[in-house]
């Protein structure tokens, strides 16, 4: 018996060895604050949860859902994109639904990757990327992303021989695990990039509804973007509802139904009760949207202005809900994350776990109270302090 080669050639889980830090620490009775994890600590609005209830309870929901999704979803979906974005979408071959976009990020490279075609993947960035890429026979390119260019990545120092091999650009902005945000003249560049060199552009929307100053773009937006690219957006970090899987695609026909025609191959759809409680999040009462992010905010503020004034070097979160730390002098990612764990009792993800590009930094979240923020910096500052 064996497993196949793609299984057994996945590079090893980098956090395995912070899972085994925090289970000794844990062990010896340390209390931990979780600030590794990029899952919201609060709950799904509730009457998304009652939306959820009343559809689970019609047997008319019971049975297989349509594949692309059911076109209340995609209406509503598409009409958050029109109000939003003022980007209009035909809900029947424009937007189709996804189990989380996740399960959308992972079976798009099946849908327009070729063995031995390139993409060109961020770095650091989500790891679904480069996996799925490798998955189905590509090759990948990674994107430096630096913090003198605000992490977006410089499409002028991509080889013209790479550029010409490429079939898929991924950008995500607010970008995870950076935090910054993409400009107007940066997505003009891309669809320009795209054009130019044939390439399809895959925008991951993830968390673009929290944000602390100005709303994010969607890539949808910029003119000519319909012609070349498809965007994945979800209900999980908006709603705080990472558990329910619910997410969709939106964009080029062509590609929205290619991803569609994979998914009649491989899943039956995310449930109906499910998609109604979607449709209840995107068109009920957006305060829960407005107070979440004040929440964030206050967390944030909190986190980035302790840390700073304790001595860390803080990359400002722009949106979604992480903030890098520059590690100090000497410490490379993972000693970072290690020295924090065990001086601190403090769980960050070292930045490294998202691509090479992130040596130099940790990431923390702000999925975590007030209270227990303001206890991190407290136990950091010791740490900060050992650096002086
Ligand atoms: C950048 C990014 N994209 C996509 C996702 C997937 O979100 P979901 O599958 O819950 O919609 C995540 C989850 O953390 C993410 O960080």
């Amino acid at each position: 018996m064996r497993v196949a080669a793609r299984i057994a050639e996945l590079p090893p889980y980098l956090f395995a060895r912070i899972d085994e830090l925090k289970a000794e620490a844990r062990a010896k009775g340390a209390d931990l604050i979780e600030l590794g994890i990029g899952d919201p600590d609060l709950p799904t609005p509730a009457h998304v949860v009652a939306a959820l209830e009343k559809a689970a309870r019609d047997p008319r929901h019971h049975q297989y859902p349509s594949y692309v999704g059911m076109e209340a979803f995609r209406r509503a979906a598409a009409a958050f994109y029109g109000r939003r974005f003022g980007v209009s979408l035909d809900a029947a071959r424009e937007v189709v639904a996804l189990i989380g976009s996740k399960e959308g990020i992972a079976h798009f490279p099946m849908a327009v990757v070729d063995p031995g075609d390139l993409v060109l993947v961020p770095d650091p960035g989500y790891p679904v990327y480069e996996t799925w890429t490798r998955f189905v026979g590509g090759e990948v390119h990674k994107m430096p992303l630096r913090r003198d260019r605000g992490f977006l990545p410089d499409l002028a120092a991509i080889p013209t021989d790479v550029a010409r091999r490429a079939r898929v650009l991924w950008i995500n902005y607010p970008n995870n695990p950076t935090a910054a945000l993409a400009t107007e003249a940066f997505y003009g560049d891309v669809v320009a990039f795209a054009r130019a060199h044939d390439i399809i552009v895959a925008s991951d929307l993830a968390y673009s509804e929290i944000y602390f100053g100005e709303p994010p773009r969607s890539f949808l937006e910029t003119p000519g973007a319909m012609d070349v690219g498809i965007e994945f957006h979800s209900l999980s970090k908006t709603y705080n509802m990472t558990g329910w899987r619910v997410g969709w695609a939106a964009g080029n026909a062509m590609l929205v139904g290619a991803l569609g025609k994979v998914k009649t191959h491989t899943d039956s759809g995310c449930f109906e009760a499910i998609q109604l409680a979607g449709v209840a999040a995107l068109e009920g009462p957006q305060d829960v949207v407005a107070d979440l992010r004040a929440t964030y905010r206050a967390r944030r503020d909190v986190l980035c202005g302790g840390l700073r004034e304790v001595g860390f070097d803080i990359v400002e979160p722009k949106a979604a809900f992480y903030t890098l730390v520059a590690c100090p002098a000497g410490l490379s990612s993972l000693d970072f994350t290690a020295r924090l764990l065990a001086e601190a009792h403090v769980v960050a993800t070292p930045a490294t776990g998202f691509g090479a590009a992130g040596e130099g930094f940790v990431r923390l979240t702000l999925c975590a109270p007030e209270v227990r923020l303001v206890e991190a910096v407290r136990r950091m500052a010791k740490v900060a302090a050992a650096f002086r």
